[in-house]
Protein backbone atom coordinates (compact mmCIF):
# COMPACT_ATOMS: atom_id res chain seq x y z
CA UNK A 1 0.00 0.00 0.00
CA UNK A 2 1.33 3.41 -0.50
CA UNK A 3 0.33 5.61 2.73
CA UNK A 4 1.36 9.67 3.46
CA UNK A 5 2.00 9.86 7.21
CA UNK A 6 1.73 13.56 8.06
CA UNK A 7 4.11 14.83 11.39
CA UNK A 8 7.33 13.05 11.69
CA UNK A 9 7.16 13.05 15.96
CA UNK A 10 7.57 10.22 18.04
CA UNK A 11 4.01 8.56 17.05
CA UNK A 12 4.70 9.87 12.94
CA UNK A 13 7.99 8.67 12.45
CA UNK A 14 7.44 5.71 14.14
CA UNK A 15 4.48 4.36 12.47
CA UNK A 16 5.93 5.55 8.92
CA UNK A 17 9.09 3.35 9.75
CA UNK A 18 6.79 0.44 10.77
CA UNK A 19 4.95 0.37 8.18
CA UNK A 20 7.23 0.72 5.47
CA UNK A 21 9.37 -2.22 6.99
CA UNK A 22 6.44 -4.36 5.72
CA UNK A 23 6.89 -3.29 2.66
CA UNK A 24 4.46 -0.28 2.35
CA UNK A 25 5.65 2.33 0.53
CA UNK A 26 5.58 5.76 2.72
CA UNK A 27 6.09 9.38 2.93
CA UNK A 28 6.77 11.07 5.78
CA UNK A 29 5.94 14.87 5.66
CA UNK A 30 6.92 17.67 8.07
CA UNK A 31 6.37 21.53 7.81
CA UNK A 32 9.98 21.57 9.73
CA UNK A 33 12.35 21.33 6.86
CA UNK A 34 15.84 21.09 9.00
CA UNK A 35 13.79 17.62 10.58
CA UNK A 36 13.29 16.12 7.44
CA UNK A 37 16.57 17.07 5.70
CA UNK A 38 17.99 15.67 8.91
CA UNK A 39 16.02 12.40 8.24
CA UNK A 40 17.26 12.02 4.50
CA UNK A 41 20.25 11.60 6.06
CA UNK A 42 18.90 9.36 8.81
CA UNK A 43 19.88 11.56 11.40
CA UNK A 44 16.34 11.56 13.77
CA UNK A 45 14.87 14.40 15.68
CA UNK A 46 14.29 11.97 18.71
CA UNK A 47 15.84 9.13 20.87
CA UNK A 48 13.99 6.18 20.13
CA UNK A 49 15.68 1.97 20.60
CA UNK A 50 15.97 0.67 17.24
CA UNK A 51 14.21 3.51 15.41
CA UNK A 52 17.52 4.65 13.70
CA UNK A 53 18.06 1.61 11.94
CA UNK A 54 14.64 0.85 10.64
CA UNK A 55 14.68 4.18 9.30
CA UNK A 56 17.85 3.42 7.10
CA UNK A 57 17.01 0.18 6.13
CA UNK A 58 14.15 1.45 4.60
CA UNK A 59 15.29 4.73 3.36
CA UNK A 60 17.74 2.47 1.21
CA UNK A 61 15.33 -0.28 -0.24
CA UNK A 62 13.21 3.22 -1.30
CA UNK A 63 10.14 2.39 1.32
CA UNK A 64 10.36 5.47 3.23
CA UNK A 65 10.49 8.83 1.81
CA UNK A 66 10.74 11.95 3.41
CA UNK A 67 9.51 15.35 2.17
CA UNK A 68 7.97 18.46 3.26
CA UNK A 69 6.35 18.19 -0.23
CA UNK A 70 2.77 17.30 1.01
CA UNK A 71 1.83 17.37 -2.82
CA UNK A 72 4.22 15.05 -3.72
CA UNK A 73 2.70 12.37 -1.12
CA UNK A 74 -0.63 12.77 -1.78
CA UNK A 75 -0.01 12.44 -5.68
CA UNK A 76 1.40 8.36 -4.59
CA UNK A 77 -0.67 7.70 -2.04
CA UNK A 78 -4.33 6.97 -0.78
CA UNK A 79 -4.22 6.43 2.95
CA UNK A 80 -3.68 9.04 5.18
CA UNK A 81 -2.38 9.52 8.50
CA UNK A 82 -2.51 12.59 10.67
CA UNK A 83 0.51 12.30 13.47
CA UNK A 84 0.62 15.47 14.35
CA UNK A 85 1.01 17.12 17.84
CA UNK A 86 -2.42 17.68 20.00
CA UNK A 87 -0.36 20.05 22.65
CA UNK A 88 -2.28 21.32 26.08
CA UNK A 89 -4.20 24.92 25.16
CA UNK A 90 -3.90 27.31 27.81
CA UNK A 91 -7.39 26.30 29.14
CA UNK A 92 -6.51 22.44 29.57
CA UNK A 93 -8.37 21.28 26.41
CA UNK A 94 -6.29 19.81 23.13
CA UNK A 95 -5.69 22.49 20.90
CA UNK A 96 -6.20 21.20 17.82
CA UNK A 97 -4.12 23.92 15.40
CA UNK A 98 -1.83 21.53 13.73
CA UNK A 99 -4.58 18.65 13.23
CA UNK A 100 -6.59 21.59 11.07
CA UNK A 101 -3.91 22.50 9.38
CA UNK A 102 -3.09 19.60 8.43
CA UNK A 103 -6.50 18.70 7.42
CA UNK A 104 -6.09 22.01 5.49
CA UNK A 105 -3.17 21.08 3.57
CA UNK A 106 -4.55 17.63 2.44
CA UNK A 107 -7.74 19.65 1.24
CA UNK A 108 -5.63 21.74 -0.90
CA UNK A 109 -3.12 18.90 -2.68
CA UNK A 110 -5.20 16.15 -2.54
CA UNK A 111 -5.79 15.04 -6.59
CA UNK A 112 -7.86 11.58 -5.80
CA UNK A 113 -10.20 9.64 -3.20
CA UNK A 114 -8.53 8.83 -0.12
CA UNK A 115 -8.69 7.95 3.19
CA UNK A 116 -8.00 10.26 6.07
CA UNK A 117 -7.06 8.63 9.24
CA UNK A 118 -6.23 10.31 12.72
CA UNK A 119 -3.80 8.40 14.75
CA UNK A 120 -2.97 11.95 16.82
CA UNK A 121 -4.94 12.08 20.04
CA UNK A 122 -8.38 14.25 19.34
CA UNK A 123 -10.97 14.76 21.48
CA UNK A 124 -14.34 13.14 20.55
CA UNK A 125 -15.73 14.90 17.83
CA UNK A 126 -12.51 15.68 15.98
CA UNK A 127 -12.82 13.28 12.93
CA UNK A 128 -16.31 14.58 12.41
CA UNK A 129 -15.57 17.91 12.31
CA UNK A 130 -11.99 17.03 10.28
CA UNK A 131 -14.20 15.94 7.81
CA UNK A 132 -16.28 18.44 7.45
CA UNK A 133 -13.26 21.05 7.15
CA UNK A 134 -11.79 19.30 4.46
CA UNK A 135 -15.17 18.96 2.50
CA UNK A 136 -15.77 22.75 2.86
CA UNK A 137 -12.03 23.04 1.08
CA UNK A 138 -13.23 20.73 -1.37
CA UNK A 139 -16.10 22.28 -2.17
CA UNK A 140 -14.77 25.81 -2.47
CA UNK A 141 -11.88 24.69 -4.74
CA UNK A 142 -14.63 22.64 -7.08
CA UNK A 143 -12.90 19.48 -6.56
CA UNK A 144 -14.64 16.38 -7.13
CA UNK A 145 -12.09 14.24 -4.62
CA UNK A 146 -14.09 12.39 -1.99
CA UNK A 147 -12.64 11.17 1.23
CA UNK A 148 -13.31 8.71 4.14
CA UNK A 149 -12.22 9.13 7.93
CA UNK A 150 -11.23 7.27 10.21
CA UNK A 151 -9.74 6.82 13.95
CA UNK A 152 -7.14 4.93 14.72
CA UNK A 153 -5.16 5.74 18.14
CA UNK A 154 -2.14 4.73 18.77
CA UNK A 155 -0.94 3.55 22.10
CA UNK A 156 2.67 2.90 21.62
CA UNK A 157 4.80 3.60 24.54
CA UNK A 158 7.97 5.84 24.63
CA UNK A 159 11.19 4.03 25.11
CA UNK A 160 9.28 0.90 23.62
CA UNK A 161 8.06 2.30 20.46
CA UNK A 162 9.10 0.11 17.79
CA UNK A 163 7.83 -2.73 19.63
CA UNK A 164 5.03 -1.18 20.20
CA UNK A 165 4.31 -0.45 16.86
CA UNK A 166 4.89 -3.85 15.51
CA UNK A 167 3.40 -6.01 18.36
CA UNK A 168 0.32 -4.00 19.22
CA UNK A 169 -1.74 -5.03 22.18
CA UNK A 170 -4.64 -4.04 20.07
CA UNK A 171 -5.70 -2.07 17.03
CA UNK A 172 -8.82 0.08 17.52
CA UNK A 173 -10.21 0.86 14.58
CA UNK A 174 -13.29 3.71 14.20
CA UNK A 175 -14.61 4.07 11.19
CA UNK A 176 -18.21 4.30 9.52
CA UNK A 177 -18.24 2.45 6.53
CA UNK A 178 -17.14 -1.28 6.32
CA UNK A 179 -14.55 -0.62 3.09
CA UNK A 180 -12.45 1.21 5.46
CA UNK A 181 -12.65 -1.57 8.16
CA UNK A 182 -11.30 -3.41 5.69
CA UNK A 183 -8.63 -1.31 4.10
CA UNK A 184 -6.95 -0.75 7.99
CA UNK A 185 -7.70 -4.01 8.47
CA UNK A 186 -5.75 -5.31 5.43
CA UNK A 187 -2.70 -2.65 6.01
CA UNK A 188 -2.44 -3.85 10.06
CA UNK A 189 -2.68 -7.58 9.07
CA UNK A 190 1.01 -8.49 8.93
CA UNK A 191 1.37 -6.59 12.70
CA UNK A 192 -1.34 -8.99 14.04
CA UNK A 193 -0.80 -12.30 12.25
CA UNK A 194 -0.42 -15.11 15.46
CA UNK A 195 -4.31 -13.44 16.49
CA UNK A 196 -6.75 -11.06 15.21
CA UNK A 197 -6.24 -8.13 17.71
CA UNK A 198 -8.13 -5.72 15.99
CA UNK A 199 -11.24 -3.64 17.93
CA UNK A 200 -13.60 -2.15 15.76
CA UNK A 201 -15.78 0.66 16.69
CA UNK A 202 -17.60 4.06 15.75
CA UNK A 203 -15.59 7.24 15.50
CA UNK A 204 -16.17 9.21 18.43
CA UNK A 205 -15.82 5.70 20.84
CA UNK A 206 -12.47 5.17 18.73
CA UNK A 207 -11.38 8.70 19.87
CA UNK A 208 -12.56 8.30 23.50
CA UNK A 209 -11.04 5.06 23.80
CA UNK A 210 -7.23 6.25 23.58
CA UNK A 211 -8.09 9.65 26.64
CA UNK A 212 -9.45 6.69 29.10
CA UNK A 213 -6.75 4.08 28.29
CA UNK A 214 -4.27 7.05 29.59
CA UNK A 215 -6.27 8.58 32.00
CA UNK A 216 -6.90 5.50 33.50
CA UNK A 217 -2.94 4.33 33.54
CA UNK A 218 -2.65 8.01 34.97
CA UNK A 219 -5.64 7.01 37.84
CA UNK A 220 -3.38 4.16 39.01
CA UNK A 221 -0.23 6.25 39.49
CA UNK A 222 -2.32 8.87 41.60
CA UNK A 223 -3.74 6.58 43.18
CA UNK A 224 -0.63 4.64 44.10
CA UNK A 225 1.02 7.85 45.01
CA UNK A 226 -2.04 8.87 46.92
CA UNK A 227 -1.38 5.64 48.81
CA UNK A 228 2.31 5.94 49.55
CA UNK A 229 1.60 9.06 50.90
CA UNK A 230 -0.94 7.78 53.53
CA UNK A 231 1.57 4.67 54.02
CA UNK A 232 4.20 7.54 54.64
CA UNK A 233 1.92 9.15 58.19
CA UNK A 234 1.16 5.76 59.01
CA UNK A 235 4.61 4.04 59.29
CA UNK A 236 3.34 1.38 56.55
CA UNK A 237 5.89 0.77 53.53
CA UNK A 238 4.05 1.44 50.04
CA UNK A 239 6.36 -1.71 48.82
CA UNK A 240 5.14 -4.08 50.70
CA UNK A 241 1.47 -2.83 49.69
CA UNK A 242 2.01 -3.32 46.12
CA UNK A 243 2.89 -6.90 46.16
CA UNK A 244 -0.01 -7.18 48.56
CA UNK A 245 -2.23 -5.71 46.04
CA UNK A 246 -0.48 -6.93 42.85
CA UNK A 247 -0.89 -10.54 43.54
CA UNK A 248 -4.36 -10.23 42.97
CA UNK A 249 -5.17 -10.81 39.46
CA UNK A 250 -8.05 -8.11 39.32
CA UNK A 251 -5.75 -5.46 40.15
CA UNK A 252 -1.79 -6.56 38.89
CA UNK A 253 1.03 -5.27 39.41
CA UNK A 254 1.29 -2.79 36.43
CA UNK A 255 1.23 0.81 36.87
CA UNK A 256 0.61 0.53 40.90
CA UNK A 257 4.38 1.85 41.18
CA UNK A 258 4.78 5.18 43.90
CA UNK A 259 6.96 7.63 42.69
CA UNK A 260 7.60 11.07 41.83
CA UNK A 261 5.03 11.72 39.94
CA UNK A 262 4.10 10.83 36.32
CA UNK A 263 4.85 13.60 33.13
CA UNK A 264 5.24 13.23 29.52
CA UNK A 265 3.17 14.32 26.31
CA UNK A 266 0.53 12.39 26.78
CA UNK A 267 -0.81 11.35 30.70
CA UNK A 268 -0.98 15.17 31.66
CA UNK A 269 -2.50 17.15 28.69
CA UNK A 270 -4.74 13.83 27.93
CA UNK A 271 -6.31 14.05 31.55
CA UNK A 272 -6.53 17.39 31.18
CA UNK A 273 -8.02 17.40 27.88
CA UNK A 274 -10.32 14.65 29.02
CA UNK A 275 -11.48 17.06 31.92
CA UNK A 276 -12.26 20.03 29.30
CA UNK A 277 -14.62 17.37 27.41
CA UNK A 278 -16.37 16.12 30.07
CA UNK A 279 -17.07 20.42 31.22
CA UNK A 280 -17.36 21.41 27.94
CA UNK A 281 -20.52 18.76 27.85
CA UNK A 282 -21.78 20.10 30.68
CA UNK A 283 -20.38 17.35 33.10
CA UNK A 284 -17.96 17.90 36.07
CA UNK A 285 -15.39 15.23 36.39
CA UNK A 286 -14.29 14.25 40.07
CA UNK A 287 -11.98 11.93 39.93
CA UNK A 288 -10.01 12.86 36.80
CA UNK A 289 -9.40 16.66 38.30
CA UNK A 290 -7.96 14.74 41.45
CA UNK A 291 -5.81 12.39 39.86
CA UNK A 292 -4.13 15.74 38.22
CA UNK A 293 -3.57 17.73 41.79
CA UNK A 294 -2.22 14.41 43.01
CA UNK A 295 0.38 14.18 40.55
CA UNK A 296 1.17 18.33 40.50
CA UNK A 297 1.59 17.63 44.09
CA UNK A 298 3.64 14.79 43.57
CA UNK A 299 6.06 16.18 41.67
CA UNK A 300 7.33 18.34 45.00
CA UNK A 301 7.73 15.52 46.83
CA UNK A 302 11.22 15.24 46.69
CA UNK A 303 11.41 19.15 46.95
CA UNK A 304 9.43 18.72 50.51
CA UNK A 305 11.92 16.11 51.56
CA UNK A 306 15.06 18.02 50.55
CA UNK A 307 13.83 20.85 52.71
CA UNK A 308 12.81 18.44 55.27
CA UNK A 309 16.09 17.65 55.77
CA UNK A 310 18.27 20.57 54.88
CA UNK A 311 15.65 23.42 55.58
CA UNK A 312 14.49 25.57 53.43
CA UNK A 313 17.45 27.45 52.31
CA UNK A 314 19.40 25.70 50.29
CA UNK A 315 22.23 27.79 49.35
CA UNK A 316 25.97 26.48 49.35
CA UNK A 317 24.32 23.12 49.15
CA UNK A 318 24.94 21.01 45.27
CA UNK A 319 22.54 18.09 44.56
CA UNK A 320 23.70 15.64 41.96
CA UNK A 321 20.53 14.25 40.01
CA UNK A 322 20.20 11.46 37.94
CA UNK A 323 17.54 11.20 35.47
CA UNK A 324 16.11 14.08 33.53
CA UNK A 325 13.56 12.34 30.49
CA UNK A 326 10.26 11.58 32.18
CA UNK A 327 10.88 8.01 32.39
CA UNK A 328 13.62 5.75 31.10
CA UNK A 329 14.12 4.89 27.38
CA UNK A 330 13.20 8.42 25.75
CA UNK A 331 14.78 12.17 25.70
CA UNK A 332 11.52 13.47 25.78
CA UNK A 333 11.04 15.78 29.10
CA UNK A 334 7.52 17.26 28.54
CA UNK A 335 6.14 17.75 31.75
CA UNK A 336 8.98 15.97 33.40
CA UNK A 337 9.79 15.56 37.16
CA UNK A 338 13.35 17.02 36.78
CA UNK A 339 11.77 20.27 35.99
CA UNK A 340 9.98 20.91 38.75
CA UNK A 341 12.32 19.29 41.36
CA UNK A 342 15.27 21.39 39.82
CA UNK A 343 13.80 25.00 39.79
CA UNK A 344 12.43 24.29 42.84
CA UNK A 345 15.91 23.77 44.38
CA UNK A 346 17.55 26.67 42.61
CA UNK A 347 14.60 28.87 43.77
CA UNK A 348 15.81 28.09 47.15
CA UNK A 349 19.33 28.57 46.39
CA UNK A 350 20.65 25.43 45.18
CA UNK A 351 22.91 24.48 42.56
CA UNK A 352 22.59 21.50 40.67
CA UNK A 353 24.59 18.96 38.99
CA UNK A 354 22.99 16.43 36.68
CA UNK A 355 23.17 13.31 34.19
CA UNK A 356 20.84 11.69 32.00
CA UNK A 357 21.86 9.25 29.33
CA UNK A 358 19.57 10.90 26.81
CA UNK A 359 17.71 13.75 27.58
CA UNK A 360 20.11 16.25 28.13
CA UNK A 361 19.87 18.06 25.20
CA UNK A 362 16.30 18.52 25.49
CA UNK A 363 16.13 19.41 29.07
CA UNK A 364 18.26 22.38 28.38
CA UNK A 365 15.95 23.69 25.78
CA UNK A 366 13.09 23.22 27.59
CA UNK A 367 13.94 24.34 31.21
CA UNK A 368 13.47 28.10 31.53
CA UNK A 369 16.95 29.81 30.74
CA UNK A 370 17.10 32.32 33.83
CA UNK A 371 17.68 28.31 35.69
CA UNK A 372 20.67 27.32 33.74
CA UNK A 373 23.27 29.14 35.26
CA UNK A 374 23.11 26.65 38.49
CA UNK A 375 23.27 23.73 36.48
CA UNK A 376 26.29 22.00 35.31
CA UNK A 377 25.20 19.14 33.04
CA UNK A 378 27.70 15.71 32.85
CA UNK A 379 28.28 13.30 29.68
CA UNK A 380 28.88 10.20 32.73
CA UNK A 381 26.93 9.65 36.21
CA UNK A 382 29.80 9.30 38.68
CA UNK A 383 30.88 12.61 37.04
CA UNK A 384 28.82 14.10 39.08
CA UNK A 385 28.72 12.61 42.51
CA UNK A 386 32.19 13.92 43.97
CA UNK A 387 31.22 16.57 46.16
CA UNK A 388 27.60 16.75 46.27
CA UNK A 389 25.28 17.16 49.16
CA UNK A 390 22.95 14.55 48.04
CA UNK A 391 21.88 12.11 45.19
CA UNK A 392 18.19 12.74 43.88
CA UNK A 393 17.29 10.17 41.94
CA UNK A 394 14.48 10.92 39.26
CA UNK A 395 14.31 8.59 36.28
CA UNK A 396 15.14 4.98 36.19
CA UNK A 397 17.38 4.72 34.27
CA UNK A 398 19.13 0.96 34.30
CA UNK A 399 22.23 1.87 34.37
CA UNK A 400 21.58 3.87 37.98
CA UNK A 401 20.10 0.95 39.34
CA UNK A 402 23.39 -0.58 40.82
CA UNK A 403 25.82 1.58 41.01
CA UNK A 404 29.60 1.59 43.28
CA UNK A 405 28.05 3.16 46.80
CA UNK A 406 31.75 2.87 48.09
CA UNK A 407 32.24 5.60 45.94
CA UNK A 408 29.98 7.83 46.76
CA UNK A 409 30.87 6.91 50.60
CA UNK A 410 34.04 8.67 49.54
CA UNK A 411 33.31 11.24 47.13
CA UNK A 412 30.31 12.94 48.59
CA UNK A 413 30.24 15.39 51.27
CA UNK A 414 27.20 14.12 53.01
CA UNK A 415 25.87 10.33 52.45
CA UNK A 416 22.30 11.34 51.70
CA UNK A 417 20.09 10.01 48.73
CA UNK A 418 16.56 10.60 47.62
CA UNK A 419 15.05 7.69 45.60
CA UNK A 420 12.01 9.28 43.24
CA UNK A 421 11.32 5.62 42.14
CA UNK A 422 11.66 3.44 45.12
CA UNK A 423 14.67 1.49 43.48
CA UNK A 424 17.53 1.25 46.34
CA UNK A 425 17.38 -0.47 49.01
CA UNK A 426 17.31 0.62 52.26
CA UNK A 427 19.10 -2.02 54.62
CA UNK A 428 22.11 -2.20 51.81
CA UNK A 429 22.33 2.08 52.06
CA UNK A 430 21.95 2.21 55.62
CA UNK A 431 24.40 -0.46 56.78
CA UNK A 432 26.99 1.72 54.44
CA UNK A 433 26.14 4.47 56.36
CA UNK A 434 23.60 6.35 54.38
CA UNK A 435 20.36 8.31 54.87
CA UNK A 436 18.05 6.96 51.88
CA UNK A 437 14.90 8.50 51.52
CA UNK A 438 12.36 6.99 49.06
CA UNK A 439 8.45 7.59 48.26
CA UNK A 440 5.99 5.94 50.73
CA UNK A 441 8.32 3.08 52.81
N1 LIG B 1 4.49 10.61 22.07
C1 LIG B 1 3.79 9.57 22.44
O1 LIG B 1 4.25 8.71 23.18
C2 LIG B 1 2.39 9.37 21.93
C3 LIG B 1 1.78 8.12 22.06
C4 LIG B 1 0.49 7.95 21.57
C5 LIG B 1 -0.19 9.00 20.99
N2 LIG B 1 0.42 10.22 20.90
C6 LIG B 1 -0.31 11.31 20.24
O2 LIG B 1 0.14 11.39 18.89
C7 LIG B 1 0.16 12.76 18.45
C8 LIG B 1 1.57 13.15 18.02
O3 LIG B 1 2.42 13.06 19.14
P1 LIG B 1 4.00 13.18 19.02
O4 LIG B 1 4.56 12.96 20.38
O5 LIG B 1 4.47 12.34 17.88
O6 LIG B 1 4.13 14.74 18.61
P2 LIG B 1 5.44 15.56 18.22
O7 LIG B 1 5.21 16.91 18.71
O8 LIG B 1 6.66 14.79 18.63
O9 LIG B 1 5.43 15.56 16.61
C9 LIG B 1 4.49 16.22 15.84
C10 LIG B 1 5.11 16.53 14.49
O10 LIG B 1 4.10 17.06 13.63
C11 LIG B 1 4.69 18.09 12.81
N3 LIG B 1 3.63 18.92 12.24
C12 LIG B 1 2.83 19.82 12.84
N4 LIG B 1 1.96 20.35 11.95
C13 LIG B 1 2.21 19.77 10.75
C14 LIG B 1 1.65 19.87 9.45
N5 LIG B 1 0.63 20.69 9.18
N6 LIG B 1 2.17 19.13 8.46
C15 LIG B 1 3.20 18.27 8.71
N7 LIG B 1 3.76 18.12 9.92
C16 LIG B 1 3.28 18.84 10.93
C17 LIG B 1 5.63 18.78 13.77
O11 LIG B 1 6.59 19.54 13.09
C18 LIG B 1 6.21 17.58 14.54
O12 LIG B 1 7.36 17.09 13.89
C19 LIG B 1 -0.37 13.58 19.64
O13 LIG B 1 -1.75 13.74 19.48
C20 LIG B 1 -0.09 12.68 20.84
O14 LIG B 1 -0.97 12.92 21.91
C21 LIG B 1 1.70 10.43 21.34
Amino acid sequence: MNITVIGTGYVGLVTGACFSKMGNKVYCVDIVEEKIEGLKNNILPIFEPHLGSLVKSSQERGDLIFTTDIKEALDDTNIIFIAVGTPMAEDGSANLDYIFSAASDIANNITKDSLVVIKSTVPVGTGEKVKEHINNILKENNSQVKISMASNPEFLKEGHAIEDCLHPDRVVIGAEEKEVFETLKDLYSQFVLNHDRFVLMDIKSSEMTKYVANAMLATKISFMNEIANICEVTGADVQNVRRGIGSDKRIGYDFIYAGCGYGGSCFPKDVQALISTAQSNGYEPKILANVELVNKNQKMVLVNKVVDRFGEDLTGLTFAVWGLAFKPGTDDVREATSLVVISELIKRGAKIKAYDPQATEEFIRTIDDEYLDSIEFAKGRYEIIEGSDALILITEWKEFRNPDFDYFAETMNQKVIFDGRNIYYKKILNNKGFELYQIGC
